[in-house]
């Protein structure tokens, strides 16, 4: 399969000469999106919507574009995209609107492998509608969340399954249609926080099976901002809360306020990228550079890989993953590797259910490295080095 090759320098964020496994909490940015925004801004085009001036004609023009880029990219012939300031605030408003559907008796199921922007929303819904909240439980040994484990779960009571495309600490992927498949038979409808599943791997929400799939383009060399792509009906007929004048249909029902044209322009180049790049080439860079990192740290002594057996452990996995090193902190780990200007997050990354199941303390977590498109194995290396230096 074809690789990613000379992309770094459209990076402008990488001139620093730093490893760069920060991806998972946020890329760097392309520069074909900088330009975009700052074209943007530079423009006078810089208005409002729905006016009948040409700069208001143009927030139109732009919203559109964006909008047919995404489903583009998300391989979506139908359905409403909905932009936001992230994907939190995108389930949060989602999960507003379906508790105000729920009632004393229903459930939504959860599961421990996700970031809490697709537990606590749902939680928070429950407290409010009296429904109740079930937690699918992934396997901590092998990372897995197993589809019985929430099918299990699915019944008649079922309204909704909130479900991760992929771990982001230890990336591993879920079988989405076969649980997509468990809730619609019991009329329930499926919602996959995809933040981090949509930098690796392609999206096609159509077979996917989902009703809803959120993501953060500041994970895809985009600005900070969150799509959500939402199921016809979903979009227009849930009831979202919005303030009167704003539209009755469409995406833009579930947007609070004025759009960031800024960030749509970006959002709109950063995926142009994505697609005209091929997510074929980009997973598959991601996976070799995962099983180089993997078998690096599976051979050092006293580094302990989370919930991964070996280096060819990468089915079905996003290419991220968390390490302990023995007789040191993770945030002291992270610290000697930012000393060898390496970038890695430690701690739970907001994956606050993962981390007693992994065996890790529930505030220290671990150590996460991240692949992304412009990782290179010199990367990979000199983190391994810093480890083994240790
Ligand atoms: C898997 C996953 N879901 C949700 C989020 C939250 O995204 P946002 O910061 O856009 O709210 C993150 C952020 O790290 C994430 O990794």
């Amino acid at each position: 399969m074809a690789e990613l090759h000379d992309i770094r320098h459209r990076f402008p964020g990488l001139a620093g000469g730093w490893a760069r496994f920060d991806g998972p909490a946020g890329t760097q940015v392309l520069d074909s999106a900088i330009d975009a925004m700052a074209d943007w801004q530079r423009s006078g085009n810089n208005a409002n919507a729905h006016g009948a001036f040409p700069a208001s004609q143009a927030c139109d023009a732009l919203e559109e574009r964006t909008t047919a880029t995404m489903r583009e990219f998300f391989g979506a012939g139908s359905g409403g995209i909905v932009f936001g300031p992230s994907t939190t605030a995108n389930l949060m408003a989602l999960s507003r609107a379906v508790g105000r559907t729920l009632g004393p008796g229903d459930e939504v199921v959860c599961t421990t492998l996700d970031h809490d922007s697709n537990v606590t929303p749902w939680v928070l819904a429950a407290e409010d509608s009296g429904a109740t909240v079930r937690m699918a439980e992934f396997d901590g040994a092998s990372g897995r969340l197993a589809t019985g484990a929430v099918v299990d779960l699915i019944g008649p009571a079922t309204r909704w399954v909130a479900v991760t495309g992929a771990s982001n600490v230890i990336g591993t992927m879920p079988d989405l249609p076969a649980i997509a498949e468990a809730a619609h038979a019991v009329g329930a409808r499926v919602v996959v926080d995809g933040v981090h599943r949509t930098p690796h791997v392609a999206v096609d929400v159509g077979a996917l099976g989902c009703d809803v799939y959120a993501t953060s383009s500041y994970k895809w060399y985009g600005p900070h901002a969150g799509v959500m792509w939402m199921a016809d009906d979903l979009v227009d007929d849930l009831p979202a809360y919005k303030v009167r004048p704003a539209p009755a249909t469409g995406g833009a029902r579930w947007q609070y306020g004025t759009a960031s044209y800024e960030a749509l322009a970006g959002i709109d180049a950063a995926a142009r990228f994505l697609l005209d790049t091929g997510m074929d080439a980009i997973e598959a860079h991601g996976q070799n550079r995962l099983k180089r990192l993997l078998a690096g740290l599976h051979g050092l002594v006293g580094v302990r890989v989370m919930a991964s057996t070996g280096p060819d452990d990468v089915d079905d996995r996003a290419p991220t993953l968390q390490f302990l090193v023995e007789g040191h902190a993770p945030h002291e780990v992270a610290g000697h590797l930012a000393t060898a200007r390496v970038a890695v997050w430690d701690g739970h990354n907001y994956a606050v259910e993962a981390m007693v199941p992994l065996g890790l303390d529930p505030e220290a977590g671990a150590v996460r490295a991240g692949i992304s498109a412009y990782t290179t194995d010199e990367d990979v290396d000199r983190l391994l080095g810093a480890v083994a230096a240790l």
